[in-house]
């Protein structure tokens, strides 16, 4: 079933396509992303980052199952981006990494969830931030691509350590490809987009 992946795994840099199907499978799978987003700490959860190459992601701002905002954002388009705030970020499939990101302050948020209500709405704070950094995602971004270059070197020997540690991986799974990650990928395109 699914699982969160960790960076460098190709579907990291995933250039997601536009759902145009909805099925059970795909329900059972956003519900097991909100599993793995509660188990690991997160706030955000982008299909990439579960190894699917959908437009979607989820959040949940506060962090804990039985409160906050559940939301879950199909086919999102951000739109109208106003000022510019510097926070730290981290991501789940890069865990223990931080760094300071600078974004638009504001952004105007589309998306429609799981029955097909759109979401249309003007947004700021943490959950803008959030919002940006899943939709980064689903386009094959990662929040260091967003860093200054000095702050880049300061994570430069962590990000290298991942690489390690996905290289030995690879060597012990073929699955871990970067062509057997694209069948894949290309898969369930087939069935969902
Ligand atoms: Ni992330």
């Amino acid at each position: 079933m699914l699982q969160v992946i960790n960076y460098p795994h190709p579907a990291l840099r995933h250039q997601s396509k536009p759902v145009r199907r909805v099925d059970k499978t795909l329900r059972q799978m956003i519900a097991k992303m909100f599993e793995l987003m509660y188990e690991h700490r997160g706030v955000g959860l982008a299909a990439n980052q579960v190894n699917l190459p959908l437009q979607l992601f989820i959040a949940n701002i506060s962090g804990e199952r039985d409160s906050g905002e559940e939301l879950v954002m199909i086919n999102p388009v951000i739109q109208s981006p106003k000022g510019t705030s510097e926070a730290e970020e981290g991501c789940l499939s890069i865990p223990g990494v931080y760094g300071q990101v600078v974004r638009p302050e504001q952004v105007h948020v589309m998306a429609y969830d799981l029955s097909g209500n759109k979401f249309d709405r003007v947004v700021d704070g943490m959950l803008a931030r959030v919002i940006q950094h899943e939709f980064d995602h689903l386009q094959g971004v990662l929040f260091p691509d967003r860093m200054s270059e000095a702050a880049k070197r300061a994570i430069g020997d962590e990000l290298e350590a991942f690489e390690l540690e996905y290289d030995n991986l690879l060597r012990q799974d073929e699955g871990l490809s970067a062509e057997a990650v694209a069948k894949r990928l290309a898969e369930l395109e087939a069935e969902y987009c």
